[in-house]
């Protein structure tokens, strides 16, 4: 090699090592060292959620919670589960780290990621009633999905099923992994007439789906397109039942698209008996957009792959040292698989720690607080336009199979030629985006009962 060759060389190593070094003391590899703060770390929450600045409503003042949101107050908001507005503690944090990443981007990073991530996912899991190191978050329930379906381990012979009510999201989510793979995905139907459904037609039309191949039942808790709540804990436990038959790696995993149920439905995942969780935060939990959450039981994660690298911390430290994140192979302990699953890369962070003041926010409100007012608005609204002789209402009367989605039909009407009747009187509702479509309407903790009457009245002038 010619000295000069050999120079550069050297140089060339030098500098390779003083760009090792420096990023194994940003990693937190080198003793006495900081943070890669914007890295997650997805190590078990040590501290406990920090008080935030208390929501400051009484309970039951609904009104004081709407004076939350910066949804027009001239409009009646019966679409805002579609896309988050967020509640003003959301749009404050939201604000505070754009201004601090707007002025210094990597110091605000260096000098909060860490804690600020940590913060959003102790959040989280408090409110799932979940282990941290159980969560990943992503950008969307369609970014879980797409992760999750395109991950799961499957071996040859084995298949996926899912249902003819599930989402655009999960049906092509699961079709990009056959056309991938050439995996095995059948399609069942659960009901024909979603106002008829029952808890025991349900589980035995989830039952009679299974067959001996099935290793992922792929299911959406509460439809987006009938407004049917599938009765899950009861899903499970059957599900459970013929588990108990199988060799480990036979056993059907119940993967469940929970967005239309996080922020409404208040039992925690671990009670739920499914295998993964996968939601949205922007929607019936007013987060951030451009965030959501894949929850999984310990066990689960181990039959899932990452897709998009993960950014946990400990996975680029095990790079930087010449491993690989997944131990070569056999998974290292100390790295859970919801960690190398969460896609990496840097994010909107702004969006992603505001999640903390999301959650928290319905904490504070109380989890059974916000389901008992979205069911009551619902029940309130299913009942009004059930009285309306040429109106056929889609979604089950009954609370334990429906949440906060009212479906409907309004006479003849084309369902988009109601909504849009519907918003030139102020009254903002959505059209269910599936073949077969409907009117929806969703009460939340954004609309009160006057806002369901001047509904009911509205949808009565209609049909
Ligand atoms: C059942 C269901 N899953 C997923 C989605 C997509 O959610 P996201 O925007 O979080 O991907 C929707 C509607 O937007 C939906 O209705």
């Amino acid at each position: 090699m010619s000295p000069l060759l050999a120079g550069a060389a050297g140089q060339y190593r030098r500098r390779v090592e003083i760009d090792r070094r420096a990023l194994l003391r940003r990693a937190g590899l080198l003793a006495g060292t900081g943070a890669l703060a914007g890295l997650t770390g997805c190590e078990p929450a040590r501290h406990a959620v920090r008080a935030a600045a208390p929501v400051a409503v009484a309970p039951g003042d609904w009104a004081a919670v709407r004076a939350r949101f910066d949804l027009d107050p001239g409009r009646r908001h019966f679409a805002a589960f579609v896309l988050a507005s967020h509640p003003r503690p959301v749009a404050d944090a939201i604000q505070r780290h754009r201004a601090g990443l707007q002025a210094d981007p990597d110091g605000y990073l260096e000098a909060h990621g860490r804690r600020l991530d940590r913060e959003a996912r102790a959040a989280a899991a408090e409110y799932l009633g979940a282990d941290p190191q159980g969560l990943a978050f992503t950008r969307s329930t369609t970014d879980g999905l797409g992760l999750l379906y395109g991950g799961l381990r499957l071996r040859p012979g084995q298949e996926v099923v899912t249902t003819a009510h599930d989402f655009y999201a999960t049906h092509e989510a699961l079709r990009l992994r056959a056309e991938r793979t050439g995996a095995t995905v059948r399609r069942v139907r659960l009901y024909e007439d979603p106002a008829a459904v029952t808890a025991d037609g349900l589980v035995a039309a989830v039952r009679r789906g299974i067959g001996p191949r099935t290793r992922v039942l792929a299911l959406t808790w509460v439809h987006s397109g009938t407004g049917v709540k599938l009765p899950l804990r009861e899903v499970t436990a059957a599900v459970g039942e013929l588990n108990r038959q199988r060799d480990p790696g036979d056993r059907v995993l119940v993967c469940v698209d929970a967005v239309h149920a996080l922020g409404v439905e208040p039992a925690d995942a671990p009670d739920l008996g499914c295998d993964f969780l996968v939601a949205g935060c922007h929607k019936w939990l007013f987060g951030p957009r451009g965030t959501g959450l894949v929850w999984g039981r310990d066990a689960a994660w181990e039959q899932v792959t990452g897709t998009v690298p993960s950014f946990d911390r400990r996975a680029i430290g095990a790079w930087i040292g010449g491993r690989t994140p997944d131990g070569s192979g056999s998974r290292s302990a100390s790295l859970p698989g919801a960690a190398l699953f969460e896609p990496g890369g840097f994010h909107a962070f702004e969006h992603r720690w505001a999640l903390a003041e999301a959650f928290r926010f319905h904490l504070e409100l109380g989890k059974a607080a916000v389901a008992a007012r979205t069911r009551a608005l619902a029940t309130r609204l299913k009942d009004g336009v059930a009285a309306i002789p040429s109106v056929r209402l889609v979604t089950p009367r009954a609370a334990e199979l429906s949440a906060g989605i009212v479906c409907l039909d309004v006479g003849d009407r084309r369902p988009d030629e109601a909504a849009a009747a519907l918003r030139r009187q102020g009254i903002l509702a959505s059209v269910t985006p599936y073949a077969d479509a409907h009117l929806r309407l969703g009460p939340s903790i954004v609309t009160s009962e006057a806002d369901v009457d001047a509904a009911v009245r509205a949808i009565h002038a209609l049909a």
